[in-house]
């Protein structure tokens, strides 16, 4: 058993933490300008301008099965899919609002297909679900809104009635966890409690921010559980639930409770791209060895990884994405052991300079992660008497070691008690961050 213990939390998190590896895919109007799913408050653009992408919102393309496969291919284990992003859109046939996916020439209820298909795969199914609204019009004018701006935001701000909105969110999360079958993770998005902007008029609501009081998130979360108990819900309704969620960035240690230091649940959720949804111009796409040092980095501290899909406004993934998806493919299918069922090595094992470790739960194998390829040997110390045999994951092939020794090394150096040496072949295998298996004794 690993050592490592994390915060209790509300839901259930077994099955997450072994998985460890999850598709994010933001979908929504937001693809057609393909110029950031922020768009309609980046560019603030008035409702009727944006309107436009309503009327002919038509993924044709759109094949729930084919983002299934392809996730699983990659070796997802679940998903998250926006069901109604910032802008308020929603795709999903909601009786709540008429800004929906049904009523868009494409006509199906996108969320429907989405959990059916993915669930048919084997895959865990989340929904994330966007406490910022752009389109509802009682969702008051504030720091991020793209109506801030305008000559007369005061104006059009009078009458917007929080409470109103508040109940809004409650009724569309009973839909989504009552009409879509078992829903695994509902991932809120997001709090600004606080913030120190320009932009921010005394004329807005709550000092122009929001955070849980206005999200009236205790009772969201309450309504969520109501139905769905064991739910995985993160940390952004401004509520503590069972995610931290760093968001674009690689932590360099496991995730810590801010306040009492427990180490806790984690999933960082990174882009191919940059933005998250579809951006055609953009230039910013991660090489392939990102993708995978990535992925272990997150898992050898004790995380999850979801990693985001944007797909194009006709509904399927970019070459772009699928070719990042394709380095998922040919890493996992032959070192997924090193990542499902694994968490943060335990204290004793020390990482070798330019590596990085994973271990299986119950404590059996050592993976030893060469994200910098080591010349000839590859030392780790306070290891002798460990290892009962060693071999490259990928092939399945021996790696020899040997103990308590210094003699593969230049003269003058002397053999220390602890030491392991694996001989490391001098060419490098034709794989992404080759992994070590260690059988431990
Ligand atoms: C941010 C952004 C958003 C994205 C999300 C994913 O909070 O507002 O566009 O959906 O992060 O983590």
């Amino acid at each position: 058993m690993s050592v490592y213990q994390t915060r209790k939390t509300p839901g259930r998190t077994d099955w997450f933490v072994h998985d460890r590896f999850g598709m994010f895919i933001h979908f929504g109007l937001y693809s057609m300008p393909a110029r950031h799913e922020w768009i309609k408050t980046n560019e603030f653009i008035p409702e009727e301008k944006y309107q436009k992408y309503f009327e002919l919102f038509n993924p044709d393309l759109f094949d729930a099965k084919a983002w299934a496969k392809s996730a699983k291919a990659a070796g997802m284990k679940y998903a998250v899919l926006t069901t109604k992003h910032h802008e308020g859109f929603c795709l999903f046939d909601s009786a709540y609002t008429d800004y929906k996916i049904t009523n868009t020439p494409f006509g199906r209820d996108l969320v429907r297909e989405y959990a059916d298909a993915f669930r048919a795969e084997g895959l865990r199914v989340g929904f994330y679900y966007s406490l910022i609204d752009w389109h509802h019009p009682d969702f008051p004018i504030d720091v991020l809104h793209p109506r801030r701006k305008d000559a007369n935001a005061e104006e059009l701000d009078k009458g917007r009635d929080m409470k109103k909105y508040a109940l809004y969110m409650r009724n569309q999360v009973k839909e989504l966890l009552t009409n879509y079958g078992d829903i695994d993770i509902l991932w809120f998005d997001f709090s600004y409690p606080s913030r120190d902007s320009s932009d921010i008029k005394p004329w807005m609501q709550y000092g122009g921010c929001k955070g849980k009081d206005q999200w009236e998130a205790e009772e969201l979360i309450k309504t969520a559980r109501s139905i769905r108990p064991d739910i995985i819900i993160d940390n952004r309704a401004d509520i503590e639930q069972d995610l931290w969620t760093p968001e674009q960035y690689q932590p360099m240690e496991w995730v810590k409770h801010e306040k009492t230091k427990e180490l806790v649940t984690w999933e960082a959720c990174h882009t191919f791209s940059g933005s998250w949804g579809y951006y055609r111009d953009e230039q910013t796409w991660k090489s392939p060895k990102m993708l995978i040092d990535m992925l272990i980095n997150t898992v050898s501290i004790g995380g999850n990884f979801l990693m985001n899909v944007g797909p194009t406004s006709r509904g399927y993934f970019d070459y772009r994405a699928e070719k990042a998806l394709k380095v998922y493919e040919d890493w996992m299918k032959y070192n997924s052991r090193s990542i499902y069922g694994c968490t943060m090595a335990d204290p004793e094992f020390t990482a070798p300079r330019g590596t990085r470790l994973t271990q299986s739960a119950d404590g059996k194998r050592l993976y030893i992660h060469l994200i910098e390829y080591p010349y000839a040997f590859l030392e780790m110390h306070n290891m002798a008497g460990k290892v009962n045999y060693a071999q490259f994951l990928h092939d399945g092939s021996e790696i020899l070691f040997s103990e308590k020794t210094s003699e593969h090394f230049s003269e003058g150096r002397t053999a220390s008690d602890d030491l392991v040496v694996f001989n490391i072949p001098q060419i490098e295998p034709h794989v992404i961050d080759p992994v070590i298996e260690v059988f431990l004794k």
